[in-house]
């Protein structure tokens, strides 16, 4: 197969969700069409049941282990599918819009009952804003749930998409009798046996026939041609331009646990979801089939057995393709690596491969060369945009607790930050540091893993402050940065690339500013993390 027919069959792509809402389900199944594994149960859930931390730590640990399970790939109609996992728990979303940043295109997942919830409304904003295109599946159809018109409606409100149906239920929850599959034009009837239902498709030609009432009954049917009739009058015919561009959404219903309509969304996924996508450097466009190797670092994991210290880096390829024990540059540090371990991902698997291509994701053993947005290239020099870093919501001083330890505390400290499970800021007036989190759960993983990974022992205390912002003191005016900075002094830090922070302590005080010095720009997410 030529290179160029190897990208274009990459389908890379990440399944968003609300906790609860079946993205652990839906993966599974996903993972049993592509026959890469053999039966249920066997996708570990990442989610915190009651947001304790002993859950936490285990899940930390399980996954600092088996770090296999952040891409899960398989094949299927000769394609190769890569799924990143993209945590839903709101602690870990920074993980999760990290992760947004190397998806080609994404599935969301919305429960039939509670409609759209907070975590995928934050969720589809940010793929939204990179137009990235998305495919909806409206989840748990076997429970009663919401009228289907009624979910579409609030899924084009809450979340402003514009969709259309490819496939429409037959009824809900107790009188749940199948789908219609507009795409294929056909009908799966459904029975909660699940072996059933893949081979028990039936292909309607005509909805006006009598076949339709002897299959779902006269009420059902009747019901049916109603609803496809309206969709046929509100919703725009299906174009993959449309989609491709972020600009129109299809909408698959089904039951992910019953393995219902899943087939459908896999099929038509395969067909219509975009290659490896272009990517913007701070120089210029890359285009995945250009021969030179390029790729980013999204996400760093660490490995929590202390036997084995070594973190794995993930890179996405973004043009050619990654082989092993050549020489590639780094761009920040401006030195070349090579690596004689890549890992590429198979199912719950990985393994050591020779090459991988544009698309992929490639796991490198680091011992501390990464951090996450790293460039690599094959010697040109620029780095890819786009990776987020967003305001921290809690604050606080950390201190050191054991002053034998100060070397191992400094290091530790500055390993987590660059994998990205907070942001460090250093107090401009006295030096002090300060760590900002999205979730108050980080403080006490944090606090485990400094002990437990590098032997170093840490203390906090209170730091008030509402939100982070990044300054721009070069759109502003020399007189007034300077007044802004004395004025401000106590609130002044710098993140971990040496960027000036205000730590506002409160929405009042930020509007206050901007309003006093209005050349200063305040922003509250940066893009070199
Ligand atoms: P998540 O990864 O999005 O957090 O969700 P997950 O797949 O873990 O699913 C959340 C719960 O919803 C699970 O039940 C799961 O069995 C259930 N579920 C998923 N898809 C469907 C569906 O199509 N129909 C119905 N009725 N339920 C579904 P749980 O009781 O929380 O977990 P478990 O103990 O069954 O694993």
């Amino acid at each position: 197969m030529s290179f160029t027919d190897e990208i274009a069959k990459r389908r890379t792509f990440g399944v968003i969700a609300h906790p609860d809402a079946g993205k652990t389900t839906l993966t599974e199944k996903l993972l049993l069409f592509g026959g890469a594994i053999q039966e249920a149960g066997a996708v570990k859930s990442n989610k915190i049941k009651k947001g304790a931390t002993s859950d936490f730590m285990e899940i930390e640990r399980q996954r600092g282990i088996s770090v296999a399970t952040s891409v899960l790939a398989f094949n299927y109609k000769d394609k190769k599918i890569n799924i990143l996992d993209t945590p839903g728990h709101k602690d870990f979303a920074e993980d999760t819009f990290r992760t947004l940043t190397a998806v080609d295109s994404v599935i969301v997942v919305v429960d039939v009952a509670k409609g759209v919830e907070e975590q995928t409304e934050k969720l589809v904003e940010v793929c939204r804003m990179r137009n990235i295109p998305m495919i909806v599946f409206i989840n748990k159809l076997d429970r009663e749930g919401k009228d289907a018109f009624d979910l579409l409606d609030e899924v084009e409100k809450k979340l402003d998409l514009k969709v259309t149906p490819l496939s429409f239920p037959i009824g809900m929850g107790y009188d749940f009798k199948g789908i219609y599959n507009i795409w294929e034009k056909n009908i799966n009837l459904f029975s909660s046996d699940s072996k059933k239902n893949i081979n028990d498709l039936i292909t309607i030609s005509d909805l006006s026939s009598d076949e339709l009432d002897n299959l779902v009954g006269n009420s059902s049917a009747d019901k049916l041609r109603d609803e496809l009739e309206l969709v046929e009058e509100i919703y725009p015919e299906f174009n993959r331009e449309a989609y491709l561009s972020g600009e129109l959404q299809p909408v698959f219903f089904g039951s992910a646990l019953n393995n219902f309509g899943v087939r459908e969304l896999l099929d038509c996924f395969v067909e219509i979801a975009p290659s490896p996508r272009p990517k913007d450097s701070d120089t210029r466009t890359v285009n995945p089939n250009e021969d030179a190797f390029s790729g980013f670092v999204f996400k760093i994991h660490a490995n929590m057995d202390p036997k084995h210290r070594n973190r794995l880096a993930f890179v996405k390829i973004v043009s050619g393709t990654f082989e092993k024990n050549k020489a590639y540059m780094h761009v920040r540090l401006g030195k070349n690596l090579k690596f004689s371990s890549p890992n590429a991902f198979f199912a719950e698997k990985k393994e050591i491969v020779d090459i991988s291509y544009a698309g992929d994701i490639v796991g490198l053993p680091d011992t501390g060369n990464f951090k996450i947005g790293d460039t690599l290239t094959e010697g040109e020099k620029m780095q890819f945009k786009g990776i987020p870093s967003f305001s921290p919501e809690h604050f606080r001083y950390i201190n050191n607790a054991d002053p034998m330890k100060s070397k191992q505390l400094e290091k530790g400290i500055d390993q987590l930050m660059d994998e990205g499970v907070a942001q460090l800021f250093t107090l401009e007036m006295n030096g002090r540091k300060v760590i900002g989190t999205v979730g108050a759960l980080q403080y006490e993983v944090i606090q485990y893993r400094l002990e437990h990974e590098y032997g170093a022992k840490c203390t906090y205390e209170n730091f008030s402050a509402f939100k982070a912002c990044w300054v721009r003191p070069e759109d502003a005016k020399n007189e007034e940065f300077a007044e802004f900075k004395r004025v401000k002094q106590k609130f002044l830090a710098r993140d971990k690339s040496g960027q000036l922070v205000f730590l506002a302590d409160s929405e009042f005080s930020i509007q206050m500013t901007q309003s006093k010095f209005p050349t200063v720009k305040l922003t509250f997410v940066s893009e070199n993390v």
